[in-house]
């Protein structure tokens, strides 16, 4: 629960693994109530790392709405069963205090213009608070000292692991790491879904079963999009909103076709012309009580 039980940790830790693996240090950051989709980062940093790290913090900073703040699950013994199942070294769960020893941060990061697109238009502040507790978890669980991601393979190896989940948090958190030279490699997991298409997500629980069944209508929209990619046809996105608009207890937040990089609106053969070259579709709606995300990658 403390910054010093988490450096004493993992410095013991891979003094002790180094002999085996080179010196890698892997960090998870979460918010904790964890599923299987979280289960997928902790599998993937345990196997390629000498020591993981997985953060639980429900960061005050990157929620508008304390209301959503308040009712966001807690649920850390199940979390500590889940991550130890994967093979993860170390739960690092501080208190707000701990994270935040002066109190709200005067000084930010910025997600800058990309940061307001999307899921930022309807949660103002929510990737600068995001970026920025992001940018401490880096800070606090770096193995050592280290040079910039420029000096190729000179520095000490250090990862961080982010879902395709939340697209535009990866873009953004690729985007710090390069602008501001963060000595870590950002490694992408692809979306854990339930069979039935559904994207796991923590907030899945607050959804009825008829807003679950409706719920299920993100990701087939997205799936047609996929579908006419794979066949070369036009996306015709107008026809997969036609799908969400459908359901009457689902209330379309966006749907848009973005360069995978970059997120711009991506306008060249979307409508009439056959889809060629790589993007990613984006949804978001309301669903009941819940704002579900979901996206795809097409080409
Ligand atoms: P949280 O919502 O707990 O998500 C933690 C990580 O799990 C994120 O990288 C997210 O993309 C990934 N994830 C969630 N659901 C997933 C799924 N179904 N498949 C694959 N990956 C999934 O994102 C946050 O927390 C916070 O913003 C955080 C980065 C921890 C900063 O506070």
């Amino acid at each position: 629960t403390t910054v010093a039980e988490l450096k004493a940790a993992s410095a013991s830790l891979l003094a002790a693994k180094t002999s085996t693996h080179p010196g890698t240090l892997g960090l998870v950051p979460t918010m904790g109530a964890l599923h299987e989709g979280h289960g997928a980062l902790a599998r993937a940093a345990v196997a390629e790392n000498a020591v993981v790290v997985a953060s639980v913090f429900v960061n005050p900073l990157q929620f508008g709405d304390p209301l959503d703040l308040d009712r966001y699950p807690r649920t850390t013994e199940a979390d500590l069963a889940l991550l130890d199942a994967a093979g993860v070294d170390i739960m690092f769960a501080p208190s707000v205090e701990e994270m935040y020893p002066t109190g709200e941060p005067a000084v930010r990061i910025t997600a800058g213009k990309l940061g307001s697109l999307y899921e930022g238009a309807s949660r103002p502040g929510h990737f600068d608070g995001a970026l920025t507790v992001v940018a401490k978890l880096l800070h606090l669980a770096h193995p050592g000292t280290g040079l910039s991601a420029r000096d190729g393979g000179t520095r000490q190896p250090y990862r961080a692991y982010f879902g395709q989940k939340d697209a535009q948090q990866l873009a953004l958190v690729r985007r710090m790491v390069a602008d501001l030279d963060f000595p870590v490699d950002i490694v992408p997991v692809p979306i854990v879904r339930d069979p039935d298409g559904l994207a796991l997500s923590s907030r899945n629980r607050f959804l009825s079963g008829r807003e679950r069944e409706d719920a299920l209508v993100l990701s087939r929209a997205l799936r047609l999009l996929r579908r006419r990619a794979d066949a070369h046809e036009p996306l015709d996105i107008p026809s997969a909103e036609e799908l969400v608009h459908m359901i009457p207890g689902v209330e379309l937040d966006y749907l848009e076709v973005v360069d995978p990089e970059t997120l711009a609106v991506r306008a060249e053969n979307c409508q009439d012309t056959p889809f060629t070259g790589r993007a990613l579709a984006l949804i978001a709606a309301q669903v009941g009580p819940v704002r579900l995300i979901d996206n795809v990658t097409l080409g």
